[in-house]
């Protein structure tokens, strides 16, 4: 059996958190023990609300921090070690929830994709590089003379995605892609990414507060709940059976599609509509534990 393209053992991140006159107030554990693999050309959904640690996951698979400890490796190498290198770039991109920010505003696409291709000596025809990359994304060939002011939302993240895909990766890292979009452009670029997995036979760590997305998209689903993950599965066991309270929660924000999914659905009281925090989940809880001591 080849080994997965991406596999997390045990991965911990702690950071201190500084307390008055610079003095240390504890750790928080922002990622405590997360463990999954992807095999090729899957992809894996990564969901979680807000301060579960999901960017950071994601910087430590991109070598940007090391985990305080665990392992993660790349085609079965650690990559421990070797953080952050031109060799890890290369088989390792990210794209990011804000494509405005991760493009600078002072170059134009083709510019932008060009310096990606330069970070990697690309040896080949740059121009018929840049033309094939914007081809891939779906982009017309004189968009690479534009500057990032000139694009729309989801223009931008076909850039972002095509000058990650400049350096021939195996596995992208999308963090909350599709989150600064609007919906119907948001079902366009996770179409695009659907296309190009196959074409290029990549494969995807697909990182969403939305488990609706994930739904015809992933594999397989890793609920993360304050930096554990308390849920991995097949995302249609996911859906049809979701283990953990917290699976629930998130489903219950997600939108059903037919009368037998609505009867199946969890009821879950939302807090003013949003799914309750982790505090809110204790104080939930703890509210319940006391209703029941009291009867
Ligand atoms: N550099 C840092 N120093 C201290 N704490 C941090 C640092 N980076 C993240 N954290 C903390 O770690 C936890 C996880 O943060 P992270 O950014 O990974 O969450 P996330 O799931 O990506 O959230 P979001 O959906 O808002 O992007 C949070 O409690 C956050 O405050
Ligand atoms: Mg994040």
């Amino acid at each position: 059996m080849t080994a997965p393209v991406l596999e997390l053992r045990d991965v911990v991140k702690t950071y201190a958190l500084k307390g008055a006159f610079g003095r240390s107030a504890g750790e928080v554990r922002a990622v405590d023990g997360v463990s999954f693999a992807i095999q090729k050309g899957d992809v894996y959904g990564l969901a979680g609300e807000s301060g579960s640690g999901k960017s950071t996951i994601a910087r430590m698979i991109m070598g940007l921090t090391p985990p305080t400890s665990g392992d993660i490796l790349i085609d079965g190498q650690s990559i421990l070690g070797r953080q952050a290198t031109l060799a890890h770039r290369q088989q390792v991109q990210m794209v990011f929830q804000n494509p405005g920010a991760s493009l600078n505003p002072r170059r134009t696409v083709g510019q932008s994709i060009r310096v990606a291709l330069d970070a990697h000596h690309y040896a080949g025809d740059r121009k018929a590089r840049l033309a094939e990359l914007l081809e891939m994304v779906q982009m017309p060939r004189h968009f690479a003379d534009r500057y990032p002011h000139e694009l729309s939302g989801g223009q931008k993240q076909r850039v972002a995605i095509a000058r990650a895909l400049a350096v021939e990766p195996r596995l992208l890292v999308l963090d909350e892609p599709t989150s600064a979009l609007d919906v119907s452009v948001q079902a366009r670029v996770i179409e695009l990414l659907e296309g190009l997995i196959e074409q290029l036979g990549l494969t995807y760590l697909f990182i969403s507060h939305d488990l609706s997305l994930m739904r015809n998209f992933a594999q397989d689903v890793g609920v993360l709940y304050l930096g554990k993950i308390v849920e991995t599965d097949p995302v249609a066991s996911v859906f049809a059976d979701p283990r953990h309270d917290y699976t629930r929660l998130l489903l219950a924000s997600v939108p059903v599609i037919s009368a037998e999914e609505e009867a199946l659905r969890p009821k879950i009281p939302l807090i003013n509509g949003e799914i309750p925090t982790a505090e809110d989940l204790l104080a939930l809880r703890t509210q319940a534990q006391t209703k029941e001591a009291q009867t």
